[in-house]
């Protein structure tokens, strides 16, 4: 992702290049079942237009010129250079989804856990980022689920208004969730916000209730993928918990900042999700152009 900051050193690519061998912009190798078809990004029967969100919170528009101001995608302004490196990120996102519901590879390929090590890697930066870039190509809907329970930003990132949210919905069993989630006037993209702090979050997560709640988020819309924004994997517990929940956790690698140690000690962590890809961010050079890829099997 470009920030000014230089490639990784050399030590710190190896790194990369151990735990993902396969770090490219090309798909991750797909088990070849001659019998099962071929997965389509797009679902024209229920393309967006023709099946109407079950989702009934209000809608709000978003905040462009604080969008702008911070370096985000801005829904809307020309095609740049970040949206571009986004919508790459987002092939190999949406590809492991397609593949998830036809029953290709891990299930649940369209709950996608946005993670890191640490507290300002990039999470929220990605995770705003990458539901921008979803929401800008028309073929499906996304929902950004602030997962930070603790210290959530996504609200004021998009300059939403705060109020009731997922942790509310697992709280009480009388609040259903689709009417917490806002509408924004951006076609296609919904938030869910964290909700009220609460000293029991991983337990609300792990509860029956969550696993309800999450189906309900994904009922009638298989064009919808939900990204989770994450708290630091290795700071909050909700962080694993949410790895048992998603098919798919992009681990935040900041160029520079995260170490060795503690990319294992978070992919350990997360090891309750099959899938997990690796996003180099805040690098500036790359010798050969390639920032994101796909790890498997660490430590098998
Ligand atoms: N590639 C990038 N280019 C420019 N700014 C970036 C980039 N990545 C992150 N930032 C900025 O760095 C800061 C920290 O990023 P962010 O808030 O996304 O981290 P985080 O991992 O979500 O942290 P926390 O765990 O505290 O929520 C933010 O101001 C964000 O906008
Ligand atoms: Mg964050």
């Amino acid at each position: 992702m470009p920030e000014h900051a230089r490639f990784p050193a050399l030590e710190e690519r190896s790194l990369l290049e151990r735990v993902a061998p396969g770090l490219a912009f090309a798909a991750p190798p797909v088990p070849k079942l001659p019998a099962t078809p071929q997965p389509d990004l797009a679902v024209p029967a229920l393309a967006r237009g023709c099946a109407p969100s079950s989702f009934t919170g209000a809608r709000h528009p978003i905040d462009r010129e604080g969008l702008r101001a911070r370096g985000f995608i801005v829904p809307g302004d020309l095609v740049t250079a970040l949206l571009e490196e986004f919508r790459l990120v987002k092939r190999q996102i949406m590809l492991a989804a397609a593949e998830s519901r036809a029953g290709i590879g891990a299930p649940h390929g369209e709950r996608i856990l946005i993670a890191s090590s640490h507290t300002g890697e990039g999470k929220t930066w990605c995770a705003v980022n990458l539901a921008l870039a979803i929401a800008a190509e028309k073929d499906n809907e996304v929902l950004l689920v602030d997962a930070d329970f603790a210290k959530p930003s996504v609200l004021s990132t998009l300059g939403l208004p705060s109020g009731p949210g997922l942790m509310d919905v697992l709280a009480d069993p009388a609040r259903a969730v689709e009417d917490c989630v806002l509408g924004t006037d951006v076609a296609g993209l919904y938030v869910l916000p964290a909700g009220r702090t609460t000293h029991s979050d991983t337990e609300f997560l792990a509860a029956s209730r969550a696993a309800q709640v999450f189906e309900r988020l994904s009922a009638q819309a298989p064009n919808r993928v939900i990204i989770f924004d994450s708290p630091p994997v290795l700071a909050a517990s909700p962080a694993a918990e949410l790895a048992s929940i998603v098919g798919q956790a992009l681990v935040v690698v900041r160029a520079e900042r995260t170490g060795e140690a503690a990319l294992k000690d978070t992919i350990s962590l997360l090891s309750g999700c099959e899938d997990i890809k690796l996003l180099l961010n805040g690098v500036q050079f790359s010798p050969t152009g390639r920032r994101f890829g796909s790890y498997y099997g660490y430590g098998g």
